[in-house]
């Protein structure tokens, strides 16, 4: 055997493990190994039946997903899980899968081609390639439709969900579940099995037959995950097995999993996987590096976004203080979190007594009552340095040492937040994005004297929070929204040269973005830029043109969605409806400045706003305010609607090519001036060939 799958006996069974820390993947030497086990099985007269279980109460989590970026750059493939998978399905005695903790991917194919499997009640099983832009590559398209079904399998692999293991028995996935201890429940489930005929997965066709919506389906996926091919193929491939026999489906099957492992939407979406894992590793943070225990929180403003930040507290089952300064800014907080509870009561998301039980942990007030025995204090005030700076010399006085004071700005610069303290070192932004209590990003904004406790803890406290923590360096705007203003200015500027509004952002949704940046502003409140631009006014640089159809259209009190009218008329249900008006200002505004009227195409309007995230972005890192570019990636996929198949900004400018992406920003700088200067880094990676990615594994 090998040493990454051991088999063992008892009595006449044979105890296949899978020993391949950390999830027991099917990493190479694994599939090997189980084949080598499944030869001692069928050639050894003593052995009656096998057990496959995976060491440390884990299943296997699938194929080794390292490995696919070396089969699409030419590696070779070290043996098709298929050809082992046959093997254990046509083993003359029965094997039965003993699924604990998660068999996912090529783990349920694994299990699916054993005759038998057992679970454990916790554990899950699915098919979620999609979710890496394939699909099932070993057979679970095919042999899935043959346990669950053709129309739940189609669900199942297009949409990757997990399945707990009671369904799973329901559906048919699994045979038994098996509380206790599980290698002694599938030994004695195995010595019964072995009494009994053989019955493979592969010859199973009763459920075939059965009637399926295939379109619906498709329209379901294709709702739930726009644009993302690995999700229409699966459920083409579970088609294929009501159509074409086991072989002829596993050959197919194989053929679109080729395909989508060799597109950019698997390579970007891979890169995110890794990505999301990746962002919690902080040089200098190790498992040593305590972390600050979170038992208590306070929140100063209950506004849009001190509520939503209450609530997250909450949600966690952290007790959680609420401080406003007048009795009616409290109450309407207050009324507001518990409208959002209740409108997820009647959605059926929880019951009234898990609200009654998340509104219980809340203490609204307007006092400092109780705030020294808080663990973190995050400050939600109004935008603005004085009122910031008098709040955290208050809190000085109060919080006991060893909290964390956190500030929710958006713009603001820590360190002088900080200096109204004495304990800087416990000072961080922890930026949040509205909806708090729904968007995944946590910003954790280090001060130059924030402490590696402080930002451990804050990023470990994300995870508590159920958001995806980034850490970001202290820089105007910081990484998103630094970014998201050449990102909106570009799509103004495309207005005021002549493209229409729903153009701009259908051009953007296309890409795959949750929405258009037309209609982002005016979801998120067009005043609210106008505002800041207002008070960064003296910094502008002169003669560097500014957007000027968004401060016009605020100055005519259109501030979006909140108004009722923005860059869009909404309606009284907010569906944004073309407002004939604003094409008409937005020409003579732009008359009156000198702006000539163009005709603009889609690729235009597609690369000035994507690649002027990307030109910022190379800036942002070369300046050191992100740790690698997969930070930034990960901070628009959960913070903007970035669409995950394309991997993020910086993970697209490097499958389309920095090359092409310098050269198509040095045309607009050509025609645009200085504000499309190629950054630096953008330029020296594109002029030697490489890309972003390898910059980030070139700093370790
Ligand atoms: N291949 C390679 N590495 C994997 C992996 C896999 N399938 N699954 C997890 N890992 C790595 C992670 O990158 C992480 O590495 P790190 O510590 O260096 O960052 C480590 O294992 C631990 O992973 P998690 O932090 O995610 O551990 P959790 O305990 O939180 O979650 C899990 C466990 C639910 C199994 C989760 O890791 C997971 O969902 N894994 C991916 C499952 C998957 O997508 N399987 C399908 C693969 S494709 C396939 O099978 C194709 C087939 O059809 C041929
Ligand atoms: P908001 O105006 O909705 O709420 C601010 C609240 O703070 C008000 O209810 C006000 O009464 C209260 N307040 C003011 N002074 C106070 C004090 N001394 N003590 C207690 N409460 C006080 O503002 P919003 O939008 O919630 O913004 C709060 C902070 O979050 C700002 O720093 C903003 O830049 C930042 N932010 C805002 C986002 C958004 O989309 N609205 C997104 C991310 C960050």
């Amino acid at each position: 055997m090998s040493e990454l799958v051991q088999l063992t006996r008892d009595g006449e069974i044979a105890i296949i493990t899978i020993q391949n820390p950390p999830v027991n993947a099917l990493s190479p030497g694994v599939p090997e190994g189980i084949l080598a086990s499944i030869e001692t099985v069928a050639s050894d007269d003593a052995i009656q039946a096998a057990v496959l279980i995976g060491a440390n109460r884990r299943f296997i989590a699938g194929a080794d997903i390292k490995e696919f970026a070396k089969i699409t750059s030419g590696g070779k493939r070290s043996i098709g899980l298929n050809e082992v998978l046959d093997k254990v399905e046509n083993c003359s005695k029965p094997v039965v899968a003993a699924i604990e903790g998660h068999a996912f991917g090529g783990g349920l194919e694994t299990a699916m081609a054993c005759h038998y499997r057992v679970a454990a009640p916790s554990a899950q099983v699915g098919q979620p390639e999609c979710k890496l832009g394939i699909i099932p590559g070993a057979g679970g398209t095919q042999r899935l439709p043959r346990l669950c079904g053709v129309a739940k399998a189609a669900e199942l692999c297009a949409f990757g969900d997990p399945v707990k293991a009671s369904e799973a028995l329901t559906l048919g996935i699994v045979d038994q579940v098996i509380a206790g201890d599980m290698l002694a429940g599938a030994v004695a489930f195995a010595r019964e099995a072995a009494a009994k005929p053989l019955i493979r997965t592969r010859d199973r066709n009763g459920k075939l037959s059965e009637a399926a919506d295939f379109d619906a389906i498709r329209k379901a996926a294709a709702k739930r995950s726009r644009n993302l091919m690995a999700a229409q193929k699966a459920i083409d491939s579970v088609e294929a097995s009501t159509k074409m026999s086991f072989d002829e489906g596993l050959a197919n099957e194989q053929k679109l999993f080729m395909e989508c492992l060799y597109s950019d939407q698997s390579k970007a979406m891979i890169h995110v996987f890794f990505g999301e894992r990746e962002v919690a590793k902080i040089p200098g943070i190790t498992k040593e590096t305590p972390v600050i225990p979170i038992a208590a929180a306070a929140v100063i403003g209950a506004g849009t976004m001190g509520g939503g930040i209450a609530m997250c507290f909450a949600n966690a089952g952290i007790p959680v203080i609420v401080k406003e300064t007048t009795q009616e800014a409290l109450d309407r907080g207050l009324a507001t979190i518990r409208k959002n509870y209740s409108n997820s009561v009647k959605k059926g998301r929880f019951s009234q007594e898990v609200m009654d039980a998340r509104m219980a942990l809340m203490t609204p007030q307007l006092t400092y009552d109780g705030f020294e025995k808080a663990d973190i204090v995050i400050e939600a005030v109004f935008e603005g340095m004085a009122l910031k700076k008098q709040i955290f010399g208050e809190l000085d006085g109060i919080v006991k040492q060893g909290a964390i004071l956190a500030s929710n700005t958006s713009t603001l610069n820590i360190d002088e937040i900080a200096s109204a303290t004495k304990r800087p070192e416990f000072v961080v932004g922890t930026h949040f994005f509205s909806p708090a209590n729904v968007m995944k990003l946590l910003e954790v904004v280090r001060g130059k004297e924030t402490s590696l406790p402080v930002i451990n803890t804050c990023m470990q406290l994300g995870k508590k929070l159920a958001k995806v923590s980034v850490l970001v360096g202290n820089c105007f705007g910081f990484v998103g929204n630094r970014m998201f203003g050449p990102y909106r200015r570009e799509a103004q500027f495309l207005v005021e040269e002549g493209a229409s509004v729903p153009a701009v952002d259908q051009v953007l949704y296309n890409f795959g973005m949750a929405m258009g940046p037309l209609a982002t502003g005016d979801l998120a409140g067009l005043d609210v830029g106008w505002r800041i631009r207002k008070e960064i006014a003296h910094l502008q640089k002169p003669g560097i043109r500014q957007p000027v159809a968004e401060d016009q259209l605020c100055e005519k009190g259109r501030y979006g969605q909140k108004t009722g009218v923005g860059w869009y008329k909404y309606d009284e249900n907010r569906n944004a409806v073309v407002d004939p008006d604003v094409a008409a200002w937005v020409k003579q505004w732009a008359t009156e400045k000198g702006i000539e009227q163009r005709e603009i195409g889609a690729d235009e309007i597609l690369d000035r706003c994507i690649y002027a995230l990307v030109n910022e972005g190379a800036r942002i890192l070369e300046e050191g305010f992100a740790l690698r570019s997969v930070d930034i990636d990960i901070v628009y996929l959960y913070g903007y609607g970035f669409p995950a198949y394309r991997g993020g900004p910086m993970k697209y400018a490097d499958l389309v090519g920095l090359d092409k992406v310098y050269a198509r920003i040095c045309e607009f700088e050509k025609q645009h001036g200085e504000l499309w200067r190629p950054a630096p880094l953008l330029e020296k990676l594109a002029k030697e060939g490489s890309t972003f990615s390898a910059w980030d594994k070139s700093r370790g």
